[in-house]
């Protein structure tokens, strides 16, 4: 079985670039845990959202591997250092992705809908005054906005739009995100979360939520009927 990562050493930088963090490991851990029912899964689209120095997705292409043969990654970043730190990973490590410099889906979702099996995030979560949300270089790196749900409140429903009905989502949350709030948001929309890691450092609480379109929940059953009764009242 391949275990591999990205490995630190091969990993490019950028001082306007994230490094790769305890988020980020935990995010890649979270991955490790779950690659039996990914391979399982049989993704064909993985996409990251925010891909900063690249370590998440060239480490969810070790992971998969050659036992995923045929997989398509793509990562997008806002900042245009991060999509050529990413790049320069990549090929470090002999793997590929196709690489967009992007608001987080923003112009891919006619092409994308509804395809994406796996998306990997690990948004900007620390809660900043909202004027710092999106601003020139690092900084938006982290700046989430209040409660530092900014981000990821604009990210869960794109999320919704692309993944296909056997899409996985892992989500980076902080304590302070309300991660239970986030699940809640997200059962409306179908989806069931679970916990796949958490992990407390001296300054924060990291949570790593899987959701997954639970179509046994009763907001599925109903969003489906609704669905069903729109279109034959068409
Ligand atoms: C916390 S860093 C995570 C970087 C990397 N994924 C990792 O785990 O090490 C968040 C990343 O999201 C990017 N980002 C912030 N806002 C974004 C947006 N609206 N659309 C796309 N990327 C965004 C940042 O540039 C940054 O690279």
């Amino acid at each position: 079985m391949s275990s591999t990562t990205a490995q630190i050493r091969l990993v490019s930088s950028h001082p306007e670039v994230y490094e790769p963090c305890d988020d980020s490991f935990a995010l890649v851990d979270a991955l490790l845990a779950d690659r039996a029912h990914l391979l399982e899964q049989h993704p064909t689209l993985c996409m990251e959202v925010g891909c900063g120095s690249g370590y998440v997705i060239t480490s969810l292409a070790l992971i998969l591997g050659k036992e995923a043969p045929g997989v398509h990654y793509i990562a997008t970043d806002i900042n245009p250092h991060a999509i050529r730190v990413t790049r320069e990973t990549l090929e470090a490590h002999g793997v590929h992705a196709e690489l967009i410099n992007t608001n987080i889906a923003s112009g891919l979702d006619s092409r994308l809908k509804g395809l994406i099996d796996v998306m990997v995030v690990n948004p900007p979560y620390v809660p900043t005054r909202e004027d710092e949300v999106g601003a020139e270089g690092i900084a938006s790196s982290w700046a989430g906005g209040e409660n530092g749900r900014s981000v990821i409140d604009r990210i869960l429903p794109i999320a919704d739009n692309l993944l296909s009905e056997k899409g996985w989502l892992y989500l980076v949350t902080l304590t302070a995100n309300n991660p239970s709030e986030i699940c809640l948001e997200m059962r409306k929309k179908g989806y069931g979360a679970r916990i796949v890691v958490q992990r407390s450092t001296e300054e924060e609480s990291l949570h790593i939520i899987k959701f997954w379109r639970d179509f046994d929940s009763v907001d599925a059953k109903e969003m489906l009927t609704a669905s069903k009764s729109a279109s034959w009242s068409l």
